[in-house]
């Protein structure tokens, strides 16, 4: 049965999405991909294969969007596509709108020889996928601007505090109530303050714990193995200027 956004993503969706991650066999094709040391640019220039999701967490991305069935995802940091080819496969497995996928990368032709792009051709996974080649913080108030809402965002730009909290403040601007937010690196040297900064201050984003306390308290503290961060939007941030 499809996840009903507007739900709490409670412990029990938590415990049935790990499951399926767990036993997830079906992007035995992406996994190899993204364990590869080059992809082809456009063209057929071999680009070496650098700053993507590894195979494992490939997977956590793929079993989440099929399990929440998002309409609309908006993903910000493409490189070679790897992150991008695994949303856009478990799109493939339910029925969505039109630009259902909205890839940003200001850097997706000059930087990494349009490899993405090329990768999502190749797999026949570019059906609607739009890649908008622009910064995040220029891109994201135009898409406000005219309307338009998502319900899953993958953020894995540039990983700055600074650029971090900005990306998860217009994110959440055009995300619908029940939408989830990925944050990729959150250990990263600008991403995990952002996540402390946002557990901490922005009530209307719940963090989705996966395990019990002591089993978080192991991985995240003393292992530093947390990889991907999940939150949810419960409402709109409602905050003035005072931070009430
Ligand atoms: C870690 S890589 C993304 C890897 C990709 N998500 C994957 O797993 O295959 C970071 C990407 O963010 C892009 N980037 C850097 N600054 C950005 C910005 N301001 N807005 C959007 N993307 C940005 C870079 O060009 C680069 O492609």
């Amino acid at each position: 049965m499809p996840y009903d956004p507007m739900k709490a993503f409670n412990r029990k969706l938590a415990a049935q999405f790990l499951t399926s991650w767990r036993s997830c066999a079906e992007t035995a094709d992406l996994d190899q991909i993204a364990g590869a040391k080059t992809t082809l640019g456009e063209g057929g220039t071999p680009v070496d294969l650098r700053c993507q999701i590894n195979a494992r967490y490939g997977r956590f991305l793929y079993v989440l969007v099929r399990m929440f069935q998002p309409s609309r995802v908006i993903e910000i940091g493409m490189a070679n596509g790897i992150s991008s080819a695994y949303i856009a496969k478990a799109q493939n497995t339910y029925e969505r709108t039109q630009n259902a996928h909205t890839i940003i990368d200001p850097f997706q032709s000059s930087q990494w020889h349009n490899a993405g792009k090329a990768l999502l051709k190749r797999l026949e996974l570019d059906h609607n996928v739009k890649v908008v080649e622009d910064y995040s913080l220029r891109a994201i108030p135009e898409m406000e601007k005219r309307g338009e809402k998502f319900d899953f965002a993958f953020i894995d730009g540039n990983h700055c505090l600074d650029y971090t909290l900005s990306d998860l403040v217009l994110t959440d601007r055009v995300l619908h109530v029940g939408g989830l937010i990925v944050l990729d690196d959150s250990t990263d040297f600008g991403v995990k303050p952002a996540v402390k900064y946002i557990d901490k201050h922005r009530h209307n984003l719940k963090r989705i714990k996966f395990d019990i306390s002591i089993g978080h308290f192991i991985r995240e503290v003393t292992n530093r193995r947390r990889r991907l961060t999940v939150y949810q939007k419960s409402s709109e941030d409602e905050r003035g200027a005072d931070g009430i």
